[in-house]
C-alpha cells in the first residue's frame, strides 16, 4: 500500500473473530461494556445464542472453514447457567474439541472459552481485546477443508 509520503506500508492484518455469547450473561456483559463506553476490538463479531451449550463444536469448525481467524465462546459462570447445567456440557464438549484442534491443523490458541457474567462489562472488554491481540500475533488462519460428508 502506497501512502501519501511515498512510503510503502504493509496493510495491517485485521483478524476475523467470532464471539458466541450466551444471551443471559455474556451478551449482557457486552451490553454493559457498551453502555459503560468500554471499547473492545472491532474485529470481534458477536453471535448471540440462548445458552453456551447451544454451540455445537461443529459451529466452531465451520467458522474456521468460513475464514474466521479466531473463535471465542462466552457463557455464564459455572453454576450460574440459566438452564442450570448448560455450561457444564459446554465445558466438556469444548475440552474434547480443543484436544482435536492440533490434529486438524488449527492452533489451540485460536479458540477459547470464557465465563463472563452480566455484571462484568470490564472483563468482557478486556477479554475481547486480549483475545484479538493474541489472534493478531498468530496471524491468518489457514482455512479448513470442507467438513461436510459427501
Ligand atoms: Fe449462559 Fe447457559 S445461559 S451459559
Amino acid at each position: 500500500m502506497q501512502t501519501d509520503r511515498g512510503v510503502t506500508a504493509e496493510k495491517e492484518f485485521q483478524p476475523k473473530i467470532i464471539a458466541f455469547c450466551c444471551n443471559w450473561c455474556s451478551y449482557a456483559g457486552a451490553d454493559l461494556a457498551g453502555s459503560g463506553r468500554l471499547s473492545y476490538s472491532a474485529d470481534v463479531k458477536i453471535i448471540r445464542v440462548p445458552c453456551s451449550c447451544r454451540i455445537n463444536p461443529m459451529f466452531i469448525l465451520r467458522a474456521f472453514q468460513k475464514g474466521a481467524d479466531g473463535v471465542i465462546l462466552a457463557g455464564c459462570h459455572p453454576g450460574d447457567c440459566h438452564y442450570s447445567t448448560g455450561n457444564y456440557f459446554t465445558r466438556r464438549r469444548m475440552t474434547l474439541l480443543f484436544s482435536m484442534l492440533d490434529y486438524m491443523g488449527i492452533e489451540k490458541e485460536r479458540t477459547r472459552v470464557e465465563w463472563i457474567s452480566a455484571a462484568e462489562g470490564a472483563k468482557f472488554s478486556a477479554t475481547m481485546n486480549e483475545f484479538a491481540g493474541e489472534i493478531k500475533k498468530l496471524g491468518r488462519s489457514k482455512r479448513l477443508g470442507d467438513l461436510r460428508c459427501r
